[in-house]
């Protein structure tokens, strides 16, 4: 009789919090844990396989600090051009491929007063300054400069 009580009694101390915690609660918190391990990877993976990407805010950010401060002098502020063309996407900036574009920035072009930038800027933050560039297009200006087909211009 008295056995028989105190494992009742043991039985209810077992049950802790985490045994009364219902399933979905773990379900959800393993989600959650997994989304933000995939996010802290996904970042970084990234940051260092250089890509251009205008969604990416993290990369449009860095992108948006290095062009104020290196290309805003001659192309303007918001990129409505100056001494340079414009290159939010009112000129034809975007009928270059993303190849094309990178090279323009690293190597200048000659002749011309667009100075080469592969001396202080890394490729991937050449990556960075273009998705900030290309976050001022159009969705079909994008959609049009990725498979390279545009009217001519
Ligand atoms: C000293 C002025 C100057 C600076 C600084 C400068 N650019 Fe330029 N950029 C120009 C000029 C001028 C042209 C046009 C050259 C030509 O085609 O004759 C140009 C052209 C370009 C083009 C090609 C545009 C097109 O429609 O063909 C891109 C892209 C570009 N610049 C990006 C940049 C970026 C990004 C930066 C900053 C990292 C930058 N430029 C800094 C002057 C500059």
């Amino acid at each position: 009789m008295a056995a028989k009580k105190r494992r009742r009694k043991k039985q209810a101390r077992r049950q802790s919090w985490w045994q009364r915690t219902p399933g979905w609660v773990w379900m959800l918190s393993a989600g959650i844990i997994l989304a933000l391990v995939g996010l802290g990877v996904g970042g970084q993976s990234g940051r260092a396989a250089s890509s251009i990407d205008p969604s990416s805010p993290v990369l449009v950010a860095q992108g948006q600090t290095i062009y104020t401060e290196t290309c805003a002098v001659c192309h303007g502020a918001e990129g409505e051009g100056l001494v340079g063309p414009a290159l939010n996407g009112s000129a034809h900036s975007w009928h270059h491929m993303d190849n094309q574009l990178r090279s323009v920035v690293r190597d200048g072009i000659p002749n011309s007063e667009m100075p080469p930038h592969g001396e202080h800027l890394t490729a991937q933050e050449i990556d960075a300054v273009l998705s900030y560039i290309k976050s001022w297009w159009t969705p079909e200006q994008r959609r049009m400069q990725r498979t390279g087909r545009h009217p001519m211009g």
